[in-house]
């Protein structure tokens, strides 16, 4: 089977035997324009490069048939707005999960709407990253534009349709519009009405696992695939991240750390926080949801580290032919657990769980003139920690059945980082067999619509593996629960100081 990852900073495409061993795998990457301090759009005609350079490369390395691949399957970033006019053209880039813009239309929705009637309709607060605002947005801003709109269609959907010619989308994904009601997982109907956003706009739902169509000889031309493979109608990053680190019940949370972070615990039934500060969403297995909580920037925080202030790891990285992360890392365990007291609030983009609050700003806390680079390092690993665990403790606060962790993501990579947060969890962490664990959870949904797996959960079953095991070192209990004691005071005491 073949999965595509299509991310924030790239598309990865993976080759997958039936066991999950990823046989192959290229990426190739794309940009993201900020027209405007906060904002954050990408052009979709550059995902479908991406999307076929990626592919191509990853089947031309191995010596396969494209013939022999039973199922393709996508994962994709979330809430992004893909407007299509009736020719099914694109109207303008596409407007990102972390783009800030839409305040305004959220503080409109929740007055118009009210509190009650989200957590009944959708499930879900009014959050600037969601798509339902974005749609409002252009409508007030761009009037020209919406116009045109005939489809309102989520990243990886777009690439979807045209892989196959369908236009589809799936309960994960379609979770994050603001519009869906994540509960009877169907578009709702109230919401739609509410907001005047024509429901023919919306493109049918399937669950995750299904085939939404086959490969066209056009779309077969320009990625190698072969023409006629199915296509699954595929799943949010998050789901499919979950899925490729076997996280499908209640019990295990999957933690991830990409350029955003994500702490996610399957439900049995749609359970919505009654502070809203978690999401609830539909996952990739038929009758079954989740709670998450999301920070905008975790892995994005130390990406802007070792972008600006990571010179020396990043020469040193191209002198050796390393990673500059791996050498970060490094640098950052020179420092003791605690960081001597210095503290990191990642809030660079602002932040969503818990705060909700898109005005939040990066802090660096507590300098003094004994500390070092590796300390500043270290807190800028710990404050992501950190944020990790605010969301973990609301979960444990409503009682979800919490008893240990899989670490996914390309911060899962790190020995070091991955026991720093098994013990400030305070819970056994497994590492992910793979950190493209979205990549994998997409194959096994290519998997299933193609009929190499009869369900979801025996996909998983056939195609998961873990990594190392982690325990908590209750030797460094202390040091941590202070420190986090300290992250969680630092927030509320600068929070009027951000500018909006
Ligand atoms: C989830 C979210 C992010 C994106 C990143 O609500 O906004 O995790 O899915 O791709």
């Amino acid at each position: 089977m073949a999965g595509l990852d299509l991310g924030t900073t790239g598309a990865k495409a993976g080759i997958v035997d039936a066991g999950g061993s990823i046989v192959s795998a290229a990426s190739a990457a794309y940009n993201t324009s900020t027209p405007r301090p906060g904002w954050a759009e990408q052009d979709p005609s550059d995902w479908w490069t991406a999307a076929c350079t990626a592919l191509r490369r990853a089947l031309s390395a191995v010596s396969l048939d494209a013939g022999e691949i039973a199922g393709m399957g996508l994962s994709g970033q979330m809430h992004g707005s893909v407007f299509l006019d009736e020719r099914g053209d694109v109207i303008r880039p596409c407007i990102l999960w972390c783009d800030q813009r839409t305040s305004r239309q959220c503080t409109w929705i929740t007055s118009e709407v009210g509190t009650g009637n989200l957590a009944a309709w959708v499930q879900n607060p009014a959050l600037e990253g969601f798509t339902a605002p974005k749609v409002l947005w252009l409508r007030e801003n761009e009037p020209e534009a919406y116009r045109q709109v005939r489809r309102l269609l989520l990243p990886k959907d777009y690439v979807n349709l045209l892989l196959t010619g369908a236009a589809a989308t799936e309960v994960s994904d379609a979770s994050g519009t603001l519009l869906f009601d994540v509960a009877r997982r169907e578009w709702s109907g109230p919401m739609l009405e509410k907001l005047g956003i024509p429901s023919e706009w919306l493109p049918p739902v399937f669950e995750s696992g299904e085939p939404v169509g086959t490969v066209s000889a056009r779309a077969a031309g320009e990625t190698g695939l072969k023409a006629g493979t199915p296509v699954a109608a595929g799943g949010a990053d998050n789901a499919c991240g979950a899925l490729g680190m076997g996280v499908l019940a209640s019990g295990r949370a999957a933690v991830s750390i990409g350029s955003s972070g994500t702490v996610l615990a399957p439900t049995a039934s749609p359970s919505v926080d009654p502070g809203m500060r978690l999401h609830t969403f539909c996952h990739a297995v038929p009758g079954t949801w989740y709670m998450m909580g999301v920070m905008l920037s975790a892995g994005l925080a130390l990406r802007w580290f070792r972008d600006e202030l990571g010179e020396p790891e990043k020469s040193a990285a191209a002198l050796k032919d390393a990673d500059a992360y791996d050498l970060l890392v490094q640098t950052a365990s020179l420092a003791p657990a605690g960081s001597g007291g210095l503290l990191f609030l990642p809030y660079l983009t602002g932040e969503r769980t818990p705060h909700s609050d898109p005005h939040a700003r990066g802090v660096l806390f507590g300098l003094d003139l004994t500390k070092t680079r590796s300390h500043v390092i270290r807190s800028v690993l710990e404050g992501i920690t950190f944020g990790l665990k605010d969301s973990l403790t609301i979960m444990t606060d409503l009682e979800l059945p919490l008893s240990s962790v899989v670490s996914g993501g390309g911060g899962s990579r790190s020995r070091f980082w991955r026991q720093m947060q098994s013990d400030v969890f305070e819970m056994p962490l497994e590492a992910a067999g793979t950190s493209d664990a979205a990549m994998l959870g997409a194959a096994m949904l290519g998997g299933v619509a193609g009929g190499v797996f009869p369900s979801v959960a025996e996909a998983c079953d056939a195609a998961v593996a873990f990594g190392e095991h982690h325990e908590p070192d209750p030797g460094s209990f202390e040091v941590y629960r202070l420190a986090y004691s300290r992250f969680k005071a630092l927030y509320p005491a600068v929070r009027g100081l951000f500018g909006d």
